[in-house]
């Protein structure tokens, strides 16, 4: 397994995956021409897992000033337990640490409580809820880890 960025050719699988396993109940917002978007766009990483040329897994951070924020992440169900979410985010957290970008945010869906575990187990601490903020059909938990002190 291989973590490594993605190309515009991955868009329409990493978009069919946010639809359906992280936006799903929800309208679908990242689409293909989202995540081709992101791919070509400098302060967005858009990293990949893959096993020769199979996809089983993305993830997608934004770089601010002095935060980065992971937007995205999905494994194909097959492919999970395997720890190739937890390579992801390493991999970007890696990314982020070379960028001189310390401060990791990001948001999960209040239901999604298999999501808050994994990333707690990663370092990462609830610090708010955002009522609403999923199309106003669900809530946020905004979770945040500082790499300086991980
Ligand atoms: C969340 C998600 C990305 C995790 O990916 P994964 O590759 O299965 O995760 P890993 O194998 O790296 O798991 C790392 C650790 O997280 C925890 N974890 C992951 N899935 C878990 C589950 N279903 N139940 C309990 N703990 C879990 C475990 O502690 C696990 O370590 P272990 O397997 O050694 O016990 C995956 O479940 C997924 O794609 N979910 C749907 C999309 C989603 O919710 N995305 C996140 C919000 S954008």
């Amino acid at each position: 397994m291989d973590i490594q960025l993605a190309t515009v050719n991955d868009a329409k699988e990493i978009a069919n995956m946010s639809r359906d396993y992280i936006e799903e109940g929800l309208d679908w917002s990242w689409t293909e021409a989202k995540v081709a978007y992101a791919v070509r766009e400098p302060e967005t990483i858009v990293a990949v897992a893959k096993t020769g040329d199979l996809l089983t897994g993305f993830s997608i951070m934004f770089f601010k000033e002095s935060t980065a924020h992971l937007s995205l992440l999905a494994v194909k169900p097959i492919y999970r337990r395997l720890g190739i979410g937890r390579e992801l985010v390493s991999w970007l957290e890696e990314s982020a640490k070379t960028a001189g970008t310390f401060y990791i945010s990001l948001e999960v869906r209040k239901n999604n409580t298999v999501a808050q575990n994994f990333y707690q187990n990663l370092g990462y601490i609830p610090n708010n809820i955002v009522e609403g903020y999923y199309q106003q059909k669900e809530a946020a938990i905004k979770m945040v880890k500082d790499l300086s002190v991980a």
